[in-house]
């Protein structure tokens, strides 16, 4: 298992150009299984996870084959309907392909996704949607067995906002027959990402980008090609890093109004920051100042960047507080920054941090993919050396994370790591 082996203390500079969002491929991915034929998925990063789709989907009889940044996806043979524990248990979006599955083919057999590292991550919403359109769902040794003749048009009123049971809803309404309306529909740009996918690909869908989504059913869709957006989390790391680390970058191929909330937190603790159509400047503050967080869905502050957001404050001139109200549980990061030399108590689902002088490099452990981000922007602060054990988690969700960092002048390697 790989390590990173990282020197703190180096202001960063220069440009870094920021890849295609995970969370949007993961979608558009198993999009491709509503109409037959060849599809050419642009700026498609090229990610552990993006490889466990891709091997789901190979499952399945789906040919894919990388161009580039584009990800050239065959569905001309697609001859089995199920997704085997194997993949769902490395990733939870493997539940994506439910949706499609089921409205292209009546039937679909996907494992259920169990709980997570930071803990219980339910898909009933997903599943009752399904059902709301008219399919028969049934829970079996672990597996979801979904099957309908045809999926019929219905009124879904989502009691939580949540992008992959939007995600999935969407993808099975669009060959239903008749009106579907979700309310309360996720509003996270990879979604509006992927209805706009759908829709190149011939399915009638209002109301897109807002939280209340109509779609008129079809018989058919047709081949599309799609650029997916860029990654706003990745985006959002870098621009933690630049804050935390001091100095200047710029991050570039990024959209700043999928920013909008972290921009916006990063000038409260004391950062510039220009904005051009698809580029965002950032010089860090001299001090960063302490500023509270709340997660919410989006346009709020993204739950994806309170990790680092919190690794952020622990150096901030004074306390803070970050709360995660969309995981409750999602703090795992939390005593490894404390290794570090953070000051950070935990009251239920909200973070104290008391701004401290300085980090220290010491050993720590990746536990999940945004945890392992925030070790390595509190990592490059700290002084002295930092190894972030454990790294195939952020391997999952970044690309070609150290040679960015090393672009911008961070002493970062990666190495064979041994196990604690
Ligand atoms: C997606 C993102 C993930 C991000 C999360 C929240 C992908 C592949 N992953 O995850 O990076 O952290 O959105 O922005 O896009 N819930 C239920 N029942 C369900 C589904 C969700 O209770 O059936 C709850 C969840 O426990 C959570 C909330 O709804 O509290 C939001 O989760 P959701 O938006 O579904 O997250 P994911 O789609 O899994």
């Amino acid at each position: 298992m790989d390590k990173f082996v990282i020197r703190g203390g180096r202001p960063l500079r220069g440009t870094v150009k920021i890849s295609g969002a995970k969370n949007a491929s993961l979608a558009l991915m198993p999009a491709t299984l509503l109409a037959s034929g060849k599809y050419e998925l642009r700026n498609t990063p090229d990610l552990r996870d993006v490889s466990t789709m891709a091997r789901l989907l190979q499952t399945m009889g789906v040919t894919l084959e990388r161009n580039g940044d584009s990800l050239l996806v065959n569905t001309f043979r697609v001859n089995k309907f199920e997704a085997p524990y194997e993949h769902v248990k490395k990733m939870r979006a493997s539940i994506y392909v439910l949706g499609p599955l089921i409205a292209r083919y009546g039937r679909a057999k996907v494992s259920l996704p169990g709980g997570c590292a930071w803990g219980p991550r339910p898909v009933d919403l997903h599943l009752e949607g399904l059902r709301k359109l008219g399919a028969k769902i049934e829970l079996e040794r672990g597996y979801i067995i979904a099957k309908a003749r045809h999926l019929k048009g219905a009124r879904i009123s989502f009691k939580i906002s949540s992008v992959g049971a939007t995600g999935n809803i969407l993808m099975a309404a669009v060959l239903a027959k008749g009106t579907t309306r979700i309310e309360n529909a996720a509003v996270e740009p990879e979604i509006t990402n992927l209805a706009e996918f759908l829709v190149s690909m011939g399915a009638k869908i209002d109301g897109i980008g807002t939280n209340v989504l109509e779609v008129e059913g079809s018989d058919a869709l047709h081949l599309a090609n799609i650029d997916t957006i860029p990654d706003r989390i990745e985006a959002g790391t870098m621009l933690v890093a630049a804050a935390l680390c001091g100095g200047k970058i710029k991050i570039e191929q990024c959209n700043p109004l999928h920013l909008s909330a972290v921009i916006a937190r990063l000038e409260d603790a004391g950062a510039k920051i220009k904005t051009g159509e698809t580029s965002i400047e950032i010089q860090a503050p001299k001090e960063i100042k302490p500023v509270d967080v709340s997660t919410a869905i989006y346009p709020g502050f993204p739950t994806d960047m309170q990790a680092q957001w919190i690794a952020l404050m622990t150096v901030a001139k004074g306390s803070s507080t970050v709360t995660d109200t969309i995981y409750f549980d999602r703090f795992n990061h939390v005593p490894e920054l404390v290794r570090l030399g953070a000051d950070i108590e935990m009251n239920e689902n909200m973070a104290v941090i008391r701004g401290v002088k300085k980090l220290k490099g010491a050993k720590v452990m990746s536990t999940d993919l945004r945890a392992s981000a925030a070790l390595i922007v509190a990592a490059l602060r700290a002084q002295g050396e930092t190894e972030v054990l454990r790294v195939y988690h952020l391997d999952r969700g970044y690309e070609a994370i150290e040679k960015k960092l090393q672009g911008l002048g961070a002493e970062i390697r990666r190495e064979k790591g041994e196990e604690f």
